[in-house]
């Protein structure tokens, strides 16, 4: 079978001698960004829940990018403190640094707020939020506050609240002030902390796959301004200019990456309802008038 194309808009070599990880780097975004950074000369680590998943995918990544791609995987549950330490040491301990943290692995499910369970709350901050608290703080005390280094959270199109996805909005938000925290409190160690949100029209076979049909990206494609779906190579380009010197300026920042689709059309649709009743002083003042009124006393 034909290797897939790999290639980039940066200049091949522009990350030679780098040292990369991926959460969720074996599927979808994360695995274009794995290979657009492999392609740019980064040794890269992938790590995700599912190890067989990352072997595959590492085997057909390293086929794809031609030599020298180096490229390694790594089981690891962001939800699981020693897991993280573990993930970051044996990286270290393999490349001798770490220059790049990608926040890519996080996931959630639909479901109204009110029948969320609080273990599914928990559950989908543990990953989103959590997860990425600890990648970045052990990237930073295992490497980064001696060596500096950048780290890209992907995040989501969470902008006007998540409706059905209140949980994954709340994490996500959560984790783009977290990035403005680490980006100052890390300034002076040359860290740089940012991030990357999608639109809901980036297609991927992987997210397609997840909501089992293409049905939810057709439904999509109506609110985006550029009438078609994002690729993935457009969300991997972004990350690649965050970690490189072109962004050395760019810190604690969030770059959309949904050709406006954030500020144009929301497919949430509100049932008519006569639940809001309106406030006007006038209303007010009969209200007062009459609890007022002779007649009210008796
Ligand atoms: N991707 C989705 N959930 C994850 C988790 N808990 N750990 C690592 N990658 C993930």
């Amino acid at each position: 079978m034909a290797a897939n194309p790999v290639s980039s808009i940066f200049r091949r070599g522009l990350f030679n001698n780098k040292v990369a990880i991926v959460t969720g780097g074996g599927t979808g975004i994360g695995k274009t960004i794995t290979r657009e950074l492999l392609f740019l000369g980064c040794k890269v680590m992938i790590a995700s829940r599912k190890g067989d998943n990352l072997q595959k995918a590492s085997q057909e990544m390293q086929k794809e990018v031609a030599p020298p791609a180096d490229i390694s995987f790594m089981q690891c549950n962001i939800r699981k403190e020693e897991e993280v330490k573990s993930l970051i040491s044996t990286t270290v301990e393999k490349y001798g640094r770490l220059d790049f943290v990608i926040n890519n692995g996080g996931g959630q499910f639909y479901s109204p707020a009110s029948q969320i369970s609080l273990k599914g709350w928990n559950a989908v901050m543990e990953t989103n939020l959590t997860g990425t608290f600890l990648m970045c703080r052990e990237a930073y005390n295992q490497w980064m506050s001696e060596h500096g280094g950048a780290i890209v959270t992907i995040i989501t199109d969470m902008w006007k609240g998540w409706p059905s996805m209140s949980h994954s909005g709340a994490a996500r938000a959560g984790v783009e002030n977290l990035t403005k925290s680490l980006a100052i409190e890390w300034a002076s160690e040359g860290v740089r902390v940012n991030c990357v949100a999608p639109g809901s029209s980036i297609f991927s076979e992987t997210a397609a796959a997840n909501y089992g049909s293409l049905d939810v990206f057709s439904k999509n494609l109506e609110m985006v301004p550029a009438k078609r779906f994002g690729t993935t190579e457009e969300v991997s380009a972004a990350v690649s200019f965050l970690l490189s010197p072109a962004a050395a300026f760019i810190s604690g920042e969030t770059m959309k990456v949904d050709a406006g689709s954030s500020l144009y059309r929301t497919s949430w649709e509100i049932p008519d309802h006569k639940k809001n009743e309106a406030y006007t002083w006038e209303d007010d003042l009969k209200q007062q008038k009459e609890q007022t009124s002779p007649s009210s006393k008796l």
